[in-house]
């Protein structure tokens, strides 16, 4: 499976070294408060792990599963929720965590649906950001890293439902997708 990767962007240690740094973040942020952690499937899963294990406060854990319609490579920005929360949002503190941002379509609309729901507050923190495919107006209130504008696979991330147990954050060698 690693040779398959053309390149290593973040490695596991950065990840690792984020996810401490940002977790203490987060554990300032919301002492006394007990957020509900809605993590966004399946690309969030690892990134919340590691994250989570950091924070020194209560939390309570959620997750939304939402998929855009279309598929392949781009977000179509329809979006459609596979399975939701189990938990009322109102009046909540919200920490949605995920592991990308890139045309923010995704992030708009769970924003739009918790703000609907009136969550008290949405705090959003994201692994990877990619600016350059922003198409709606969303921003992430914690990033990890900034990615540049190439598909990137692992942690999390597929490409065709493979690559997200890769402890490592990486580009793909073009005649695997092409
Ligand atoms: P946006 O922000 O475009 O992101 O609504 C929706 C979801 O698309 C996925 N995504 C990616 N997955 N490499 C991936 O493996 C990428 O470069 C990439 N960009 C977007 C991701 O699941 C995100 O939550
Ligand atoms: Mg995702």
């Amino acid at each position: 499976m690693h040779n398959e990767i053309k390149e290593v962007l973040i490695s596991e240690e950065e990840i690792q070294a984020k996810a401490e740094e940002l977790g203490a973040q987060i554990t300032r942020d919301f002492d006394g408060k007990f957020p509900l952690a809605i993590g966004v499937l399946k690309g969030a899963m690892p990134f919340m792990n590691d994250l989570l294990k950091r924070v020194e406060t209560h939390v309570e854990i959620d997750f939304m599963d939402v998929s855009s319609y279309g598929g392949g490579m781009e977000s179509s920005g329809e979006v459609r929720i596979v399975k939701d929360l189990d938990t009322q949002v109102n009046g909540r503190d919200l920490l949605i965590i995920e592991d990308i941002i890139d045309s923010g379509l995704t992030l708009s609309y769970l924003v739009d649906l918790f703000k609907y729901r009136q969550a008290n507050s949405i705090t959003i923190v994201t692994l990877l950001d990619k600016p350059s495919g922003r198409k709606a107006n969303v921003f992430a209130d914690i990033v990890g890293f900034e990615v540049p504008d190439a598909f990137v696979v692992g942690y999390g991330l597929d490409f065709q439902e493979r690559y997200r147990n890769l402890p490592y954050i990486g580009v793909l060698k073009e005649e695997i997708y092409s």
